[in-house]
Parts: C-alpha cells; sequence; structure tokens
C-alpha cells in the first residue's frame, strides 16, 4: 500500500486530489487509524513491528504529499507565467509624471507673496479690445507708443470694435478700476503677445505680472517702497534700488526700476558686469487713466508696475534664451 500511495500522490492533477488521499491514509477512519486499531487482535510479537509500520506509512505519505504540493504550486506558477503574459514579480510599469512649468512655479510663488501683502490676483482677457489695450491706458490710434508694441489684430468682419491679442497686462488696470470700489491692490499675471522677429530676448508671447493699487495720496515714495518689499520677497534679501525716468503713455511720472544685481560675483553675466539691471517699469497712474477707469483723479491716485515674469524666470534659472520658455522641449523642461 505505501508504494500504491506514493504512485498515486505524484502523479495528483492538484490539491483536492491530495487532500482526500491525506483523508484515505492518515485521516480518522484511514488505513493509518485502522492498522492502528487491529494491533490489539494481533499476536503479541507483531505488535511493535506493526505499531512501527503504520506510523512509516504515516511519516512516508505525509512527508510525500507535501512535496508534491509544493511542486504544484509552482507548476502553477510557471504555468501563468507562460501563459497570458502576467508576471506578478516584474516591476510595476514606470508612471510619467508631469512638472510644473517653471513660469507657473515663480507666478504660484508671487502669487502667495501678493496676497499676504492684501493684493487680489485677477485675471484679465488675452484677446482684447482696442480700447483697454490703448485708447484707455492713453494711447490714441495716432500714438506712437504703438509703435514699440505692435500685435496681431484679429476683427470680426464687419465689427466695430477692434480685437486684438493684448501687448501687456496693463489693459486689465482699467478693468479693475470699472470694477472694484477703492482702495484695492491687485496683481495680474498672464500672457502678452507682441509681432516680433523672434531672438533669444524676444519672443511673440511672453508673461507679465501687472501690479495695480488705488487710494488716496499715493506718492512715489509708496511706490518704491512697495518695490523694495516685492523685491525683497522674490530675492530673498534686501535689495537697492535706483529709479530712471521711463516712458509709458499711462503712468506720469514713469520709470524704469533697477535693481542691484542679486547674483553679482566679479564678472557676473547677468548684469554684464555693470552691476545693475533693469527690472520693472513703474509709475503712478496717469489722471487719464483714472478717468478712463471711472474714478475722479482729484480724489483716487495709484501706482502701477509691470513685472516682466519670462524674464524673472530666466534670471532665477539662468535660462539664456527666452525661446526655451515656450518651446515646449521636454529636455529643457524636464529640468524643472
Ligand atoms: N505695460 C508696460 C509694458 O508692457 C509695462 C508697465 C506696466 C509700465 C505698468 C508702467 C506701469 O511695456
Amino acid at each position: 500500500t505505501l508504494s500504491d500511495a506514493l504512485g498515486r500522490i505524484s502523479t495528483a492533477p492538484d490539491v483536492d486530489t491530495l487532500r482526500s488521499i491525506e483523508r484515505e491514509f492518515v485521516g480518522k477512519d484511514g488505513v493509518v487509524a485502522s492498522m492502528l486499531a487491529a494491533i490489539p487482535t494481533l499476536p503479541p510479537a507483531d505488535r511493535k513491528g506493526a505499531g512501527q509500520s503504520a506510523n512509516q506509512l504515516k511519516q512516508a505519505v505525509l512527508t510525500a504529499l507535501a512535496e508534491r504540493e509544493v511542486a504544484l504550486g509552482n507548476a502553477a506558477l510557471d504555468a501563468e507565467r507562460k501563459g497570458d503574459g502576467f508576471d506578478a514579480s516584474l516591476p510595476p510599469p514606470r508612471l510619467e509624471r508631469g512638472t510644473l512649468h517653471p513660469v507657473v512655479q515663480v507666478t504660484r510663488e508671487l502669487e502667495d507673496l501678493f496676497t499676504s501683502m492684501g493684493y487680489m490676483v485677477l485675471d484679465g482677457p488675452e484677446v482684447e479690445l482696442d480700447e483697454y489695450n490703448f485708447e484707455k491706458l492713453n494711447i490714441p490710434a495716432d500714438h506712437p507708443a504703438r509703435d514699440t508694441q505692435d500685435t496681431f489684430y484679429c476683427n470680426a468682419p464687419g465689427s466695430k470694435a477692434t480685437l486684438l491679442l493684448r501687448t501687456h497686462t496693463s489693459p486689465v488696470q482699467v478693468r479693475a478700476m470699472e470694477h472694484l470700489q477703492p482702495p484695492f491692490r491687485a496683481v495680474v499675471p498672464g500672457k502678452v503677445f507682441r509681432q516680433e522677429t523672434t531672438d533669444a530676448s524676444h519672443e511673440h508671447t511672453f508673461h507679465q505680472m501687472e501690479g495695480i493699487v488705488i487710494d488716496r495720496n499715493v506718492s512715489v515714495g509708496h511706490l518704491i517702497g512697495a518695490m523694495k518689499t516685492l523685491l525683497r520677497g522674490i530675492f530673498k534679501k534686501d535689495i537697492e534700488v535706483r529709479l530712471r525716468p521711463g516712458y509709458f503713455p499711462f503712468v506720469e511720472p514713469g520709470f524704469e526700476l533697477d535693481a542691484r544685481c542679486p547674483f553679482c560675483e566679479k564678472g557676473c553675466s547677468v548684469c554684464k558686469q555693470s552691476t545693475w539691471i533693469e527690472l520693472l517699469p513703474c509709475g503712478l497712474v496717469h489722471p487719464n487713466v483714472l478717468k478712463a477707469g471711472g474714478l475722479d483723479p482729484e480724489e483716487w491716485g495709484g501706482f502701477a508696475f509691470g513685472l516682466g515674469l519670462s524674464r524673472l524666470v530666466m534670471l532665477r534659472y539662468g535660462i539664456d534664451d527666452v525661446r526655451h520658455l515656450l518651446g515646449g522641449d521636454l529636455r529643457f523642461l524636464e529640468q524643472f
């Protein structure tokens, strides 16, 4: 019976068969149990031998069952691996994760900074009316300042209003004045467009962040103070600034604010060793613009500034060509 049992075990096709063989031999009413039960009926001289062989049979069957069970398990795994290609031991497929665009990263950082200083974050249309992009900003149709901000016009046939891709975020200054009750302060991050011949420092699409503060009795001192706070927030240290006169029809007086180069070491390539970098145009809001926004210039005043977001990102990360920013090359984008 032992060799019979071992033979059946070694060819058993599945675990259920093994269990039934186990019951048959070592179960409560199995072969081994009946062998043991028969011992008292044997002549005393044979009893010891009978007991031993019953136990040997039990051990041999149990060992063979255990071995066969392991073998069946391995065979099942092998079959599965060969079968439909599923292999539970393979590493999972690599998850492709995107990263935030550097412009988005810097925009969010600045939004946090400005909201902590009581500014709202506003939005405006990228396809803008000529009226808001130019007219209400004190740039009438025949004004020479239009030459420096040539853009793409998208006139609907038959419509009297002129639509264009906005050349700056400044139109939102007027939209804000029309919609909000002063005093208020706001920043406007967004895309702007110019008709440009592109090169390393000119791109037809780039990003600005407009700042606008409307209040009573606003002076150039407030403007400078706000700009220094802003620069401390951006560069995490006090930055010396200087103002040069700058001309923008929608501010009076208007300035170009230069910052003492925050990256300057000897031979700095950022400021070309002049130790100053031209950072942001700004000024006090022109009375005509206040009027266009429905405010009385006798009562309200304000200042505005135009942060070049694209330029700031380039400074921050040492990017030497503005065209990388919207070029869509993953080798560039994956670095951030
Ligand atoms: N809108 C101007 C530009 O794009 C920048 C600017 C903004 C200047 C606010 C003064 C005040 O050139």
